[in-house]
């Protein structure tokens, strides 16, 4: 059976309280998220709420992994209102790069990008990156990068790809760059996930929407 791998991404949504009830709720279904064997649980949280995340799941002994949403190009210094590789690190073992909604909306572009994955690498986070195309540069030497078509993501469009097209577009990114866990996302939910786990070249799934609700995220790794 092959490892898959559950990544949420809350993108800009949250407070620290509404983060204590997405945490108590695994923490009551605790048994339940450590029943899914052959799944690894990722939540990735805005800045503000890593600590918080970090915490709790430590302090309820969830089996439930870190990660952070993005990360400086830049090293620890003058950089005013930047979050470093370094500082990542103490609270997170991933870290999404290039999210099409950091290309879009923050003119993030490869160079970027590429310094992004190296400080990950340096510090010891793994990168999760984001790819809108098939065709995109991706960086060498990545384990995870997520095939997101732009018009599928839930925020700009909602139009899922059938999953033999995303298997198609996960196992050319896989072959041509060496990935061993080529990702899947965009409008991924409990009712469609086994259609898309089902697929050979699918490792795993980047969930945004879904991820919010605890019971929907936890749903939806049972259903993959
Ligand atoms: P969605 O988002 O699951 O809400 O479509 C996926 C993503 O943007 O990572």
């Amino acid at each position: 059976m092959k490892q898959l791998f559950i990544i949420g991404n809350w993108k800009s949504n949250k407070t620290v309280a509404e983060t204590i009830e997405w945490l108590r709720f695994m923490k009551d279904k605790k048994s339940d998220v450590a029943s899914l064997q052959n799944k690894t649980l990722i939540v990735c949280v805005p800045f503000t709420l890593l600590y918080t995340v970090s915490s709790y799941i430590k302090e309820y002994a969830l089996s439930i992994k870190v990660g952070a949403q993005d990360i400086s190009p830049f090293d620890e210094g003058a950089y005013t209102g930047e979050i470093n590789g370094k500082q990542l690190k103490e609270f997170a073992d991933y870290v999404i790069i290039g999210h099409s909604e950091r290309r879009r909306y923050f003119q993030e572009n490869d160079d970027v990008l590429g310094k992004k994955v190296i400080l990950a690498k340096h510090y010891g986070l793994e990168p999760i990156y984001c790819v809108p195309d098939k065709t995109s540069d991706i960086p060498s030497g990545l384990s995870f990068v997520a095939y997101e078509p732009l018009d599928a993501i839930s925020t700009s469009g909602a139009h899922p790809i059938l999953p033999e097209e995303a298997n198609a577009a996960a196992g050319k990114i896989s072959v041509e760059n060496q990935i061993t866990h080529p990702l899947y996302g965009g409008s991924v939910t409990p009712e469609n996930v086994n259609r898309y786990s089902a697929m050979h070249s699918i490792h795993g799934f980047l969930i945004g929407g879904a991820s919010l609700d605890p019971a929907a995220f936890l749903s939806l790794a049972h259903h993959a």
